[in-house]
């Protein structure tokens, strides 16, 4: 196993109801700032559940942050809660939600000329304001971790950073704010979290069986319970379990002491980046061609995943390794997430276009092994055609 250090200051409240439990977790007179997405919370009683919930609080609100959260619409917020004097921030919705307001609580105490190099150049964040979460789509673990994925529209970029500084607080997991997610952010969230567990279990042996199991657990998990909340969103039993999993899928328990991939993250941000392409659908994509690309590097765990996840015990081992793939590519489809850039109508021209931003960038060693190159990304790419 390798080193670690393992931190996660996260408090989850978890259960139906614990919406209300949020006064006493943020200071008393703080000015705070809720943000939402496009209107969803105000549809299913989760916006006033907050408000009732923040009684006794001076209250601001930022909505309107989209799907894969602009940062133009970020910066709007950040100037608002300035100019209000907020000191604490309130996120209210999906990832989406949440990233924003881990970005707008960055960028409200950036020093440098523009926050966007927070992203781009790396800047570290130093300082943020503090911010609480209320999860509405169990998906990206955005709400137990620091990590935050934030679109420029007006370039087309799509980039992450995280820091030690933009936890959240405390975050809600209220089953029941899930009962009104249409059936495509359900099939989505399942493929993200799925994705998420294999981004940090499908890489090579480093004898940890404890974080194996622990991944292992979570995919056996999504697997039956992900099915179930595409056919019945309003079974409290079954979101609980898809909510819990999920969140698990990235709070970075499962990363500890083990190699991590991310090339499959990295590349797919371009889909959506260039093409709009649901975040969830984009690794859909991305993976199947990525684990044909690299089963000879990731046999070892490809083949235990196979057997232990899909039940692959019989044939040769490239029969099983192809087995495996197709296991997967068949979940994915069975919750209606197709794999091929073709059937989103994307083409080469753009592969050519991700090769050259990738060029422009320097990107270089992706992977678990940091053997993916800019021409292997091609290679993939093209694999996914
Ligand atoms: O905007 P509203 O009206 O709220 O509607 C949203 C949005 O249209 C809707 N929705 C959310 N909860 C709902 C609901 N509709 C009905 N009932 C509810 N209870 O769902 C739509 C999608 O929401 P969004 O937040 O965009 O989805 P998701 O949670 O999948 O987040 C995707 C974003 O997270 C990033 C992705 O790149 C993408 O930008 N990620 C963040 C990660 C992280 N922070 O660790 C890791 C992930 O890999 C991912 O990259
Ligand atoms: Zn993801």
């Amino acid at each position: 196993m390798n080193n670690f250090t393992f931190y996660n200051p996260v408090k989850i409240l978890f259960g139906k109801g614990q919406i209300s439990a949020i006064s006493k977790e943020i200071p008393a007179g703080a000015h705070v700032m809720v943000t939402y997405g496009g209107g969803s919370i105000k549809q299913n009683g989760v916006y006033d559940q907050v408000m009732e919930a923040l009684k006794g609080f001076q209250v601001s609100e930022f909505g309107g942050i989209e799907p894969n959260p602009h940062y133009e619409t970020l910066m709007k917020a950040v100037a608002l809660a300035k100019e209000k004097k907020v000191d604490f921030f309130l996120a209210v919705g999906g990832g989406s939600v949440i990233d924003g307001t881990k970005f707008i609580v960055a960028a409200m105490a950036y020093e440098g000329e523009d926050p966007w190099d927070i992203m781009a150049k790396r800047e570290p964040v130093t300082r943020a304001a503090p911010f609480g979460a209320v999860l509405t789509l169990p998906a990206t673990g955005s709400e137990m971790n620091s990590g935050a994925v934030i679109n420029r529209v007006s370039i087309k970029e799509k980039l992450s950073f995280g820091s030690p500084h933009t936890f959240p607080k405390f975050s809600v997991l209220d089953p029941e704010t899930t009962f009104t997610l249409p059936v495509r952010q359900i099939s989505n969230g399942v493929a993200d979290a799925f994705s998420h567990v294999l981004e940090q279990y499908l890489t090579y042996p480093v004898n940890a069986p404890l974080q194996d199991r622990f991944a292992e657990a979570i995919l056996l998990t999504l697997k039956e319970e992900g099915p179930k909340a595409v056919q019945n969103p309003q079974d409290y039993d079954t979101m609980a379990n898809f909510m819990w999993a999920a969140t698990m899928a990235l709070n970075g328990v499962i990363r500890v002491g083990v190699p991590t991939d991310w090339a499959t993250h990295y590349i797919a941000h371009e889909l959506t980046a260039l093409h709009g392409i649901d975040h969830a659908r984009t690794l859909g994509i991305v993976f199947p061609a990525l684990l044909r690309y690299k089963s000879e590097t990731k046999k070892e765990k490809l083949l235990q995943y196979g057997e232990r996840i899909w039940n692959v015990t019989s044939g040769t081992e490239d029969e099983r390794l192809e087995a495996t793939i197709q296991a997967t590519i068949a979940f994915f489809e069975s919750l209606d997430i197709k794999t091929r850039l073709s059937d989103y109508e994307v083409g080469e021209d753009t592969i050519h276009t991700i090769i050259s931003r990738f060029e422009q960038r320097g990107v270089k060693d992706l992977g678990e092994r940091a053997d993916i190159q800019i021409q292997d990304v091609k290679e993939i790419l093209l694999l996914s055609l």
